[in-house]
């Protein structure tokens, strides 16, 4: 069967979903009455980062699907005419201008609940009704990306105009850790762009097809939606968007994107930690108060 690519009135990505419904248990205590997606890297949110890259790719819709205790993301994005109103009277016009401009005045979020923790596909199918019609964008705010010189999500905007084709974005991961991601196997694995021809929910590495790991960024065709209504319970007994990217790969090609920067991992303590280390020394006022552990660090590790 030739499958097809196929090409939407417009190319241009407006809506990003971020599921963020999560427990976030891995990060217990701290996450019992905090989202894990509001753990400061440095003095930013992980889910700010998240909506900064769809921003920069030019997003104007975010669509935010949560869970209980998730009011404090509602409440990052939203004004908060008290603060602002503090912060105008003691002058402090530097810290005034961060908070207003977590979030431009053009860009809308919808909040949509996630009534039950039913998998990723789940999420994104909540999603639905809010995005229509239209190839959207996905970001999973877990693995967050320093771009090299341009975000990842811009990056991968150029592939979808360019080539009218969902594209999810791929690194080679350590071959034991094949079963914490989803595997695609690809046409030309040399290449930075490719096709996928297959791709598995978290295989053990001695039934993986290759090493080749799904970040959470996916740009996709609206198409998607419909084929995760069907979508049955997968890996880990949930509804696995991977399942149904899987069925999408039988009707539409689907491109697997190499993204240039790096990929940190704050899903686990240790990604964490070190997004953490790497993004301060990006701070030039942090970095000479971090010599003095960084010598620390460097003592204990020789
Ligand atoms: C999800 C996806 C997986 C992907 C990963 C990227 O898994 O299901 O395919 O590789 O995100 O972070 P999760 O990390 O939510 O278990």
């Amino acid at each position: 069967m030739t499958k097809k690519t196929i090409t939407h009135n417009s190319r241009k990505i407006t809506k990003a979903v971020f599921p963020v419904a999560g427990l976030g248990t891995r990060f217990l205590p701290a996450t019992k009455s905090i989202p894990k997606e509001m753990l400061p890297v440095v003095d930013k949110p992980l889910i700010q980062y998240a909506v900064e890259e769809a921003v920069a790719a030019g997003v104007d819709t975010l669509i935010f699907i949560t869970g209980r205790n998730k009011e404090a993301i509602a409440n990052h994005f939203d004004k908060a005419y008290e603060l602002e109103h503090e912060l105008e009277l003691k002058n402090k016009e530097e810290r005034l201008r961060v908070v207003r401009e977590i979030i431009p005045s053009h860009v809308d979020c919808i909040y949509i609940r996630q009534s039950e923790a039913l998998g990723l596909g789940h999420a994104v199918l909540c999603a639905k009704k809010a995005v229509g019609n239209e190839p959207f964008a996905i970001l999973l705010a877990d693995d967050l990306i320093d771009g090299s010189g341009e975000p990842c999500l811009a990056q991968m905007a150029k592939v979808f105009e360019h080539t009218g084709g969902s594209v999810i974005a791929v690194e080679e991961v350590e071959h034991d850790k094949t079963d914490q991601y989803g595997i695609v196997q690809v046409e030309n694995a040399a290449d930075q762009r490719t096709t996928i021809q297959t791709i598995v929910e978290k295989p053990k590495p001695e039934e993986a097809p290759s090493d080749l790991a799904v970040v959470g960024r996916y740009i996709l065709t609206p198409r998607i939606f419909d084929l995760l209504e069907t979508t049955g319970k997968g890996a880990g007994g949930e509804i696995q968007l991977t399942d149904a990217i899987s069925d999408l790969l039988g009707e539409q090609q689907i491109n697997a994107y190499k993204f240039s920067g790096t990929r940190y991992d704050c899903g686990s303590k240790a990604g964490f930690l070190k997004a953490n280390i790497e993004f301060a020394l990006q701070h030039p006022d942090l970095v000479a108060q971090l010599e003095e552990s960084s010598q620390k660090i460097c003592g204990s590790a020789s």
